[in-house]
């Protein structure tokens, strides 16, 4: 190990109690973006990270206003001919619930058998948390950092991000670099280091069936009218064929489909359908005929419900026709289908087959970019020199499902190469209960972004090419 390699491993060792309680408290902020009983505390959240770029000697550090949570803001620029990096993450974190499948309250962090538990222990805190301690780590050890770094912090992303690209827009100078880095994507199953290369897009919206103006009596008027929970099973019927294609016309129309090369590739990983099967307690898996579950997962388009309500939800029976029935709808989207035109076929589609007797509405309620690096960029190489480095692997290349609009944006606004450096463990839980975070994976990869940014810093001709 070489001195400064040596220093820098005794900082952070001096420091793990300290580190665990930072994250801890950054934990128990319950930054929920999309609450509104939550929006102090998204401020709060925000706060946080800004203090702690203060003081970390991290410069222009801003707590900026957006039009909805505010986003975080701070740079150091020293580093005189080396590359810039742009580094993302979001300090939001998903809605709780349900609240009694927690074995601790959510903002309670619990630290059980070398995981940390809570909301937002994996997505995206631990990873915005690595980034500060790495660069605390470098600037207590060697009094600068290799590369030049633009710190920003959002508290939007899991409700698709609606007010950055505006301020990415507005800021695009501030903002210019060599390179974007987002760790916010996670390692492959078997918690196997990964570098995610492809993220698929995403269209969200709501479906509303109108009847009556209150619940009527099913049996008085049961036979005479549309029933709106019938009316919006129909609909969602007629979104998808049994064997899992969507029936919306046109909507594969723009779908890049998958080239031999990239079918090898997912093909090759070390996954097995039966071992993910069991682990998740299905019967079957399932989906669009022709497809590996993995294609399917992240390198194929979907539409999926991802809430269903109307009527009497109570125990017992309740006889009624309910006035109205809804559902919230996504559709994850892959290259090169546009969120906003997805939308629009949809949304003629479950109009045309809405039955009579009833109105239906639907609203776009958000959306994001499907994204692509390519694996030969030297900044990918470079990740992956510093991923072997550190956890002593190299690392599979992955597409996730999941979607992270930002990217899309990164590219088309800023004109920056992305790269994906993610650490969550696959069984991390996000948006789920007890939500977790592996404490090595975490340790290991504050070692793996300090390699990152030493490895950048030699290669500076490479990133400005
Ligand atoms: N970190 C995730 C994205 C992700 C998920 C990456 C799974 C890798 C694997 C991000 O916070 C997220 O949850 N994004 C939302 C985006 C949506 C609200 C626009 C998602 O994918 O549902
Ligand atoms: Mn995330
Ligand atoms: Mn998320």
């Amino acid at each position: 190990m070489t001195a400064t390699a040596d220093a820098l491993e005794t900082y952070l060792d001096a420091n793990h109690d300290r580190r665990l309680a930072s994250y801890e408290a950054f934990l128990r902020i319950p930054s929920v973006s999309a609450l509104p009983e939550n929006a102090a505390d998204c401020r709060r959240a925000a706060e946080f990270l800004a203090d702690e770029l203060r003081t970390m000697g991290v410069e222009h550090v801003e707590v900026a206003e957006t039009g909805g949570h505010p986003l975080v803001y701070g740079d150091w620029l020293h580093a005189e001919g080396a590359p810039t990096i742009l580094v993302y993450g979001h300090y939001d974190v998903q809605p709780p619930d349900p609240i009694e499948e927690w074995e601790k309250a959510p903002f309670e962090p619990l630290i059980r058998d070398g995981r940390m538990l809570a909301r937002g222990a994996a997505d995206d805190k631990a990873q915005v948390h690595m980034h500060l301690r790495a660069a605390e780590a470098i600037l207590a050890t060697r009094g600068r950092l290799p590369v030049n770094l633009k710190f920003l912090f959002e508290g939007e992303e899991e409700g698709t991000s609606v007010n950055l690209d505006r301020w990415l827009e507005e800021h695009r100078d501030r903002l210019a670099a060599d390179l974007a880095v987002i760790s916010d994507t996670g390692f492959f199953e078997g918690n196997l280091p990964a570098i995610t290369l492809g993220l698929r897009g995403i269209t969200y919206f709501q479906v509303d069936v109108l009847g009556t103006a209150v619940d009527l009596h099913s049996g008085v008027y049961g036979g005479a009218v549309q029933n709106p929970g019938n009316a919006l099973a129909h609909i969602i019927a007629a979104l998808k064929s049994a064997d899992g294609r969507i029936l919306v016309p046109g909507f594969y129309d723009d779908v890049v489909p998958l080239s031999d090369r990239d079918r090898h590739a997912l093909a090759a990983l070390p996954f097995d359908e039966e071992a993910f099967r069991k682990e998740l307690g299905v019967p079957a898996l399932v989906g669009e005929s022709g497809y590996s579950a993995l294609e399917r997962r992240g390198a194929r388009p979907t539409l999926d419900v991802n809430g269903i309500w109307g009527g009497f939800q109570g125990e017992g029976a309740k006889t009624i026709i309910p006035a109205s029935a809804h559902a919230k709808i996504s559709c994850r989207l892959v290259v090169n289908q546009e969120p906003d035109k997805i939308y629009e076929l949809v949304r003629e589609h479950i109009l045309r087959a809405a039955p009579e007797g009833c109105r239906v509405e639907v609203t776009n309620l958000g959306g994001g970019l499907p994204s692509l690096t390519p694996m030969d960029h030297p900044a990918t190489q470079a990740a992956v020199r510093a991923l072997e480095a550190t956890f002593g692997q190299r690392p599979v290349f992955i597409r996730e499902g999941g979607s992270i609009p930002v990217c899309a944006s990164f590219a088309s606004i800023l004109g920056l190469p992305v790269v994906l450096l993610g650490f969550a463990n696959p069984d991390c839980n996000a948006h789920a209960p007890n939500e977790s975070m592996i404490l090595a994976n975490y340790e290991t990869g504050i070692r793996t972004i300090v390699r990152y940014w030493d490895e950048l810093a030699a290669i500076p001709e490479a990133l400005r090419a």
